[in-house]
């Protein structure tokens, strides 16, 4: 985890940095955005002026025949947020496709960026491939880190906490704020930086893969307590350690990953590996530690959960007042962006 303390020394001077952080509504949030940034934003809220942006538009991109994808989990993605800790009293939860200021930078900024900056963003090409878009692609996925842009510079967003795979967006934000900005002979959009979440990628529960939102091979945040037993008991862990007695292996045992992630005891956890990596330790002793330690850290969470999920009209409320109260800040920033160009004639 980030050290927010130390990171939070803009605070005592005159500038007080601004966060914005987003999430592609495609589906439930599971495990792996619980350790990677969800409590990383439960912690900054208290600190900073933080802004969460549930991304329905960024979500079609790719769902375009399967809109109800996104539609379908635009309040599912509210109440994790909220189940987690997010406090919309001191986080601005708002939703993209609402914020028409967004839309309208996109459609500015796509004239600062050529199609060959577009396609060598490495995290864009490795999505073309593995979805095999060939020259199929659309056009909104091609661009998305435009709209990308928007969403950033909209929000006068200085810190955006991301994984590594979002590093080439922020790159090509700052490319188009310098852009913008010597067009405009001064400095209407802010540069932002990363806040790079040191917490590793969890990995699906057989070891293969990166979590996906799909279920399957990952605990979801509101995953019941069968299902999280079911997938603790099929995780990965090394597949030559047959008896108790053979030594077994840490590295890639996606049980000793879970428990660096979650367990609140690190002293207990070295030991346990010692143990484990000396031979004596079962399988099935590590697992039933971390089952323990999952089912205690998500029964709070399920429960709040199912509690916001039941009243949707809440939910939408909390999304509708977030919303609302971004239009004006990214409205702002939309009619300097105009003015630079000279679209301001009224
Ligand atoms: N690209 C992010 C994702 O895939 C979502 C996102 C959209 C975002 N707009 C953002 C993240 C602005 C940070 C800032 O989850």
């Amino acid at each position: 985890m980030q050290n927010i303390q130390l990171s939070n020394t803009h605070q005592s001077g005159s500038v007080k940095e601004k966060i914005l952080t987003g999430d592609r509504a495609t589906g439930q949030l599971h495990l792996g955005h619980f350790v990677g940034s969800l409590q990383q934003r439960v912690k900054l809220q208290h600190c900073y002026d933080q802004t969460i942006l549930v991304a329905d538009m960024q979500g079609l991109t790719d769902n375009s025949h399967n809109p109800h994808k996104v539609s379908s989990n635009i309040l599912n993605v509210v109440a994790d947020y909220l189940a987690v800790g997010i406090d919309p009293l001191k986080t601005t939860i708002c939703l993209q496709s609402a914020i028409p200021a967004l839309a309208e930078l996109t459609m500015y900024y796509s004239n600062l960026v050529s199609i060959a900056r577009l396609e060598r963003n490495p995290t864009v090409k490795n999505e073309i491939q593995s979805k095999s878009f060939g020259r199929s692609i659309p056009a909104g996925f091609l661009t998305y880190p435009i709209s990308q842009a928007a969403d950033i510079t909209a929000f006068k967003a200085t810190m955006v906490p991301v994984g590594e795979d979002q590093l080439p967006m922020l790159e090509q934000t700052n490319e188009i704020v310098r852009k913008l900005n010597s067009i405009a002979e001064e400095e209407i959009l802010v540069e932002c930086k990363p806040l790079l979440s040191r917490v590793p990628r969890l990995p699906s529960v057989d070891g293969k893969n990166k979590m996906s939102k799909s279920m399957g091979n990952t605990i979801m945040l509101s995953s019941g307590e069968k299902d999280i037993s079911k997938a603790v008991k099929a995780m990965f862990t090394d597949p030559n350690h047959l008896k108790i007695e053979d030594p077994g292996r840490v590295e890639g045992n996606v049980v000793f990953t879970y428990l660096d992630a979650f367990h609140p005891d690190s002293t207990y956890i070295a030991e346990l590996k010692e143990n484990y990596q000396a031979g004596g330790v079962g399988d099935g002793t590590t697992k039933k530690i971390l089952e323990e330690c999952l089912q205690e850290i998500l029964k709070p969470v399920r429960q709040r959960r199912e509690n916001y999920i039941s009243d949707k009209g809440q939910l939408v409320n909390i999304l509708k007042e977030g919303t609302e109260r971004s239009q004006d800040e990214t409205n702002q920033v939309l009619s300097s962006v105009k003015r630079a160009f000279g679209l301001d004639l009224f």
